[in-house]
């Protein structure tokens, strides 16, 4: 695995990757993406070792401009269309009825494909070099281990999966700390109102507002989405939800709450914005430190706070599995 800086001349190289069959780690607004060219069976099949994911789970598949999205997608209704005017290039994903283009490597054989355009630059300029040499999009889950705590740096994901990518071949491109720090806005558009799967920083509040558009949020739903899986987004640490830690336990709150004596803390966030850029690099100096338990205070109010509560409550369902 080659970790390379950022530079445009990197990210032509890391185009050339993908073109190539080969894996390439980048930064988005959201968290790191593990990425490779959405049409190369082989080169999906790799993702999936890589991470150790079922291959039934589907992937995202992130485009460089609205006009791909009919490449992959039939029948896209007016709302989708008008979410992705308002929202996109932004941390929002759609679920659209795919087409034939879209094959079953992609889609973990569903009838639908979910499709993105990130924001961070050099995910999109990544996105245009790739477009420029014939491609139409790049695959990518988040750079993490299957069920293991997402990456918002290039050493999370080194630290993640250096042993599983090529030497040779593969790269990380290391662009920083991603700006939102949480997965992106999942919203299934093939219902007659959208559904929002997977809340992320894009909220219900922000597309009534700026759309007029409706969101319902799911209650149950036969599409399959593991991000929704009870367990994931879990460190090795026991995660233990709003209770106060004992001496040599980590500790994880907004800033106005103390840290009890003895206790470790791991992130000390003043808005629930800076809460959701730290958490996932709080969750892994945890272990790092390894530190056996983490106890943390949830924060409060709606919108984003409440896409960080739940992916908290999904680390924190580990306890049962362990
Ligand atoms: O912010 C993000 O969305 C990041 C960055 C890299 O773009 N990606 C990401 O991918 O979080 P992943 O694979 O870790 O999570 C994507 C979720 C998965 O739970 C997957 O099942 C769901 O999106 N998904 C993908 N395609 C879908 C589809 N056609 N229908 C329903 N869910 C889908
Ligand atoms: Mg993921």
């Amino acid at each position: 695995m080659r970790l390379l800086e950022v530079s445009p001349e990197n990210i032509r190289v890391a185009a050339r990757g993908i073109a190539k069959g080969h894996l390439v780690a980048f930064p988005t607004e959201t968290v790191y993406g593990l990425g490779a060219d959405a049409m190369n069976e082989l080169a999906v099949a790799k993702i999936y070792k890589t991470k150790g994911r079922p291959l039934n789970h589907p992937l995202i598949v992130h485009i460089a401009c609205r006009q791909i999205i009919e490449y992959w997608a039939d029948d896209v209704c007016d709302y989708a269309f008008k979410l992705a005017d308002n929202f996109w290039p932004g941390p929002m994903t759609l679920v659209l009825t795919r087409n034939r283009k879209a094959k079953d490597f992609i889609t973990g054989n569903q009838s639908t494909i979910g499709l993105r355009i990130p924001c961070e630059p050099t995910a999109l300029e990544l996105l245009n070099e790739f477009r420029k040499l014939g491609g139409f999009g790049i695959a990518a889950p988040s750079a993490n281990r299957y069920g293991a705590v997402s990456a918002t740096t290039a050493s999370a994901v080194r630290e993640e999966l250096e042993q599983h990518l090529d030497v040779k071949n593969d790269i990380i491109l290391d662009g920083g700390s991603c700006q939102i720090g949480l997965e992106s806005t999942i919203i299934d558009c093939t219902t007659s109102v959208p559904i929002i799967l997977r809340p992320g920083a894009i909220t219900k509040e922000q597309i009534a507002k700026s759309t007029g558009i409706q969101v319902l949020e799911r209650t149950s739903n036969k599409i399959r989405v593991p991000g929704m899986l009870e367990v994931h987004y879990s460190p090795k640490a026991r995660v233990v939800l709003n209770s106060l830690p004992t001496i040599g336990q980590g500790f994880i709150a907004i800033e106005s709450i103390l840290t009890p004596a003895g206790s470790i803390r791991l992130a000390a966030p003043r808005s629930v914005v800076e809460y959701a850029r730290d958490i996932y690099s709080a969750l892994r100096s945890a272990d790092t430190q390894h530190l056996r338990e983490v106890h943390i205070i949830e924060p409060e109010g709606d919108g984003l706070a409440a896409a960080i509560r739940d992916r908290l409550r999904r680390a924190a369902n580990t306890n049962k599995a362990k």
